[in-house]
């Protein structure tokens, strides 16, 4: 026991990277070229990310990377070095969902969920950029990331209900800055 203590004492470990993610600062003892999304998932536990392909061809693991969308599983750790990461958990929380989140809760945009990291995070990335998108927009932003049990009409009807939530929380944020 106490030999493979030492042995596993020796293998030298891997330099540390530091992450800015969700407004939090991280260092995680990884090898920089270990791909963003088994880093998020394995070391910091955000599970909103999810594994689908591997190969940045369905969305599942979409983050935004200084606002933009990314695909988390062909970026190595390194590409975000002193950039934002915001993962699904950045947007809001069961308690206090932000926007796109609670669309997707009103619309019920669900079967077995799992491409809807990826759907919510196009969206988010999509709306932060154009508030106000018709829906061959919207159809244009979402074409490349895939679902399997064919929700798509109610995938849709979340983006359509996200950009009005997003005008409102606007709305909110504007009346409330004059009220000052
Ligand atoms: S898991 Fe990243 S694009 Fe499919
Ligand atoms: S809801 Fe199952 S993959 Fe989209």
């Amino acid at each position: 026991m106490h030999s493979s203590d030492s042995a596993s004492s020796d293998v030298p470990r891997p330099p540390g990277v530091r992450l800015s993610v969700n407004g939090r600062s991280h260092t995680v003892e990884v090898e920089p070229a270990a791909p963003l999304l088994f880093v998020l998932r394995n070391d910091l536990a955000l599970n909103g990310p999810k594994y689908g392909c591997g190969l940045g061809e369905c969305g599942a693991c979409t983050v935004l990377v200084d606002g933009v969308a990314a695909r988390a599983c062909v970026m190595p750790v390194r590409g975000v070095i002193g950039r934002e990461v915001t993962t699904l958990e950045g947007l809001g929380d069961v308690a206090c969902p932000g926007p796109t989140q609670q669309a997707f809760i009103e619309c019920q945009a669900a079967q077995c969920g799992y491409c809807l990291n990826g759907m919510i995070m196009m969206i988010e990335a999509l709306l932060r950029r154009q508030p106000a998108p018709d829906e061959a927009r919207i159809r244009q932003e979402l074409r490349h990331n895939l679902c399997r049990c064919g929700t798509h009409v109610e995938i849709l009807q979340a983006a359509r209900r996200a950009v009005a939530l997003h005008a409102q929380a606007r709305e909110t944020a504007c009346a409330k800055r004059s009220g000052q």
